[in-house]
């Protein structure tokens, strides 16, 4: 049984075939994977577009989807082991996972981080539990560690743009915030672009590195594929020459440093100007939800550059993809 809530689930070789996969499907090819199956779709945290794109390759692929709410007329769930469930969670994923496992076919779950640190995200204990006590494959939602659909669209959309990426810049930039964010996209988009051999350069601010976990696991697999991977303090350093800016917000791992909204750190909020080094061909992605203002300027949101539609877009195509490949 194979489960996708992690890119080690998958090799680079399957990445690519996923995304040739849910390229082929865009372009019009068909299929019935999901016939007469179920795919259970429990939510943690709250989902426009994954809930949405789930719900819809459920459908393109002749089967039907059934989301769950967790807190929301469904149980709080508790998932450490030899707890006394005396607070306010009155169901173990235990139970959870083997009662959902003999209704649906596929098991997707939404478990964000919540701020523990970096070893608690990279640990992802909650889809991991599903993982163990579930019978049907698990796909990820988004965790606290990783947003594998999200980083497999992200790579889609730039081939899209650029074709093979081996040749393509990609940027990675911090952006500020109203507050400090997971690492999931930030290290799922590390992972894609480094699977698919791309020249990343990651940038941040001071006390904002990735989680060395997640770096390391990133550089062996740019080793893997010819890809490289560069980090800098400095937003112009990266932005200099790069096809893709994916300017995106998250949280510190330093509790010492500014925070996400500092006036400090106003100036990494990408404006046209940003642009100046970049690639004349640049464009600008991002996962949404996004805040204007706050994270991308306006102009660069709603000017030519912008790709988070067609990004946000080819999430149904990677989920069809890669639930057809789970099913297979
Ligand atoms: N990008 C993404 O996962 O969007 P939602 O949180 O709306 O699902």
């Amino acid at each position: 049984m194979k489960h996708f809530t992690h890119f080690r689930d998958i090799s680079p070789d399957i990445a690519n075939a996923l995304i040739r996969r849910a390229r082929a499907l865009k372009a019009g090819e068909s299929s019935q994977a999901l016939r007469n199956k179920l795919l259970g779709l429990l939510f943690m945290d709250p989902s426009l577009r994954t809930r949405t794109s789930f719900d819809a390759a459920a459908a393109k692929l002749g089967g039907q989807a059934i989301s769950l709410d967790v807190g929301q007329g469904v149980w709080g769930l508790e998932y450490l082991d030899n707890v006394v469930m005396n607070g306010d969670k009155p169901e173990h994923v235990r139970e959870a996972a083997g009662v959902l496992s003999q209704y649906v076919d596929v098991l997707g779950v939404r478990a964000f981080s919540h701020g523990e640190g970096l070893a608690s995200d990279e640990a992802d204990r909650i889809i991991g539990a599903f993982r163990a006590h579930a019978k049907v494959p698990v796909i990820s939602l988004e965790s606290a560690r990783e947003h594998p659909c999200q980083g497999l669209a992200d790579m889609m959309c730039a081939q899209e743009e650029f074709g093979d990426l081996s040749g393509v810049t990609i940027a990675l930039s911090w952006a500020p915030h109203i507050k400090a964010l997971p690492r999931a996209v930030p290290n799922s988009l590390l992972l894609s672009a480094a699977a698919m051999g791309a020249k990343i350069k990651v940038a941040h601010p001071l006390g904002y590195a990735l989680a060395p976990e997640v770096t390391a696991q990133a550089l062996q697999l740019a080793e893997q594929t010819g890809g490289k991977i560069d980090f800098y303090t400095n937003q112009q350093s990266a932005l200099r020459g790069a096809h893709v800016v994916y300017a995106k917000s998250w949280g510190p791992t330093d509790a010492l440093v500014p925070s996400p909204n500092d006036p400090s750190l106003a100036e990494w909020m990408p404006t046209e100007a940003h642009f100046a080094q970049a690639d004349e061909k640049a464009v600008y992605m991002h996962c949404l939800p996004v805040r204007r203002g706050v994270e991308i300027a306006h102009e660069v949101l709603d000017g030519p550059r912008s790709r988070v539609l067609r990004e946000a877009g080819n999430r149904l195509w990677v989920q069809m993809a890669a639930l057809e490949y789970l099913l297979s």
